[in-house]
């Protein structure tokens, strides 16, 4: 999401005549893009402010500027707080950018943290980023209009808005015209993408439909679904198109239902498992991810056991975990007590991993000595003998790169595994 939100604002300032530098060195204007939604991703970009203050002594005239999430979260205290701030800009003003930065180089406090109904930045073409020129994002949504109770996310990011279908679509082509073979469609909750032109509705298999068919060749990815949310409908389309990938991150956040009511994530423990069922039923070799969280205020043993046993029922391919993090404003933050010791959240966090990995090895063994489809994304980062790319499944194959290229499909027969990579050979 951040990466897409990167790309937006290189080229609002690249339009108004700034240019990037490889060298910080060099640079007039940093921008430090953030995310707020656990407290260590703010303790980072603290972090890195501190660390930029030998520059700012050094060079007075570099301006620095905290764009995103935490903009919004903090506002005005980054920059009274934090004299090394010049620029504070939330995730919907971007366009605002050149005239703060104007601002601020004229002497004033250059803050705008405006949230929008609407700005869905549809029109502008983000400037690439990526290294590999092989996969990239494409944002579809911004916002959320859930109000999962530890979330900061509608907070800092604003009611959910779809963009209009034909700016995605041109969008899509143009990465495929300049070479792409992959694009993710990005969104909080994808499955409640709407985009309704007074005489048609678009909705999320409508809108992946359309992008599936702009090029057999190109792989579609998309991010995150929400169980309450993910139909049927969706998954017959997924099944129907061979460069739909076979991965759903599908996060169910707690296996307890309990906790998933406090959670306010509109599903049960069953609601959960119902979807699992329909994926593996309409796409049977669908890869699911997940994010779990240990720790929210008032889980115990028995719920924690619960997320476990849904862990291993559901036999999750990969899963990001977190401990749960009390962000201030939250549903969560106003009405629970954050009760589950830190210590308790760690041991909790340590099982659940040592869960994942024997499920993750488990995944990748059951696709030994089979053949998978294989896009190229570049050199491995052990040796460039060996190139690196993934199965439509997103599993991360390696194998000896010999008269391959980047960007490429190829056939690769898998020989062993790791927990967290197949390796193999050209078949
Ligand atoms: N604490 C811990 N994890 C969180 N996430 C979101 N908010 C919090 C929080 N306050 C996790 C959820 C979400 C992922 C993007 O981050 O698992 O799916
Ligand atoms: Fe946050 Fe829930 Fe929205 Fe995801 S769906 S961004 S967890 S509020």
């Amino acid at each position: 999401m951040n990466v897409a939100d990167s790309e937006v604002v290189v080229s609002i300032l690249s339009d108004a005549g700034y240019s990037q530098t490889e060298n910080i060195g060099d640079a007039g204007l940093i921008l430090i893009n953030t995310c707020s939604i656990r407290e260590n991703a703010e303790q980072r970009i603290w972090g890195r402010l501190k660390a930029l203050s030998h520059l700012k002594n050094r060079k007075n005239n570099v301006k620095i500027g905290i764009i995103g999430c935490m903009a919004e979260r903090l506002k005005e205290k980054l920059i009274e707080t934090d004299k090394l701030v010049d620029i504070v800009v939330g995730p919907d003003a971007y366009r605002e950018l050149p005239s703060l930065i104007a601002e601020s180089e004229a002497g004033h406090k250059a803050v705008n943290v405006l949230l929008s109904r609407e700005e869905t930045y549809a029109d502008i073409s983000p400037v690439r980023m990526d290294k590999n020129g092989v996969s990239s994002f494409v944002s579809i949504m911004r916002g959320c209009n859930n109000m999962c109770a530890y979330c900061v996310v509608p907070y800092v990011r604003g009611a959910e808005r779809s963009r209009n279908p034909e700016s995605v679509l041109k969008e899509v082509k143009e990465l495929c015209n300049m070479g792409y073979m992959e694009v993710t469609l990005l969104g909080q909750n994808v499955d409640s993408y709407k985009w309704n032109n007074g005489s048609e509705v678009t909705g999320f298999s409508q809108l992946l439909e359309k992008v599936a068919m702009v090029n057999p060749l190109l792989r579609i990815r998309f991010s995150t679904s929400h169980p309450k949310d993910i139909s049927d409908e969706l998954l017959y389309t997924i099944a129907r198109h061979g460069n739909i990938c076979k991965h759903i991150h599908l996060p169910a956040q707690s296996g307890s239902s309990r906790i998933l009511k406090l959670m306010n994530r509109e599903y049960s423990r069953e609601g959960y498992m119902d979807r699992v069922n329909a994926i593996r039923n309409i796409i049977p070799e669908c890869a699911i991810s997940t994010d779990m969280i240990t720790g929210f205020c008032t889980e115990t043993k028995e719920d924690h056991e619960e997320s476990l046993a849904l862990m291993e029922w559901a036999g999750f391919d990969f899963a990001y975990m977190f401990k749960y993090s009390e962000r201030p404003g939250t549903r969560a933050a106003r009405k629970y007590k954050d009760d589950v010791s830190e210590e308790i959240k760690s041991e909790r966090l340590s099982e659940m991993i040592s869960l994942q990995n024997r499920l993750s090895l488990k995944s990748k063994k059951n696709d030994v000595g089979k053949v998978f489809e294989v896009l190229i994304e570049g050199a491995s980062k052990r040796s460039d003998q060996y190139l690196s790319g993934r199965t439509t499944q997103n599993k991360v194959v390696v194998f000896p790169g010999f008269g391959l290229k980047t960007g490429e499909y190829v056939n690769v027969m898998i020989e062993r595994c790791t927990s967290a990579t197949l390796l193999g050979k050209k078949f």
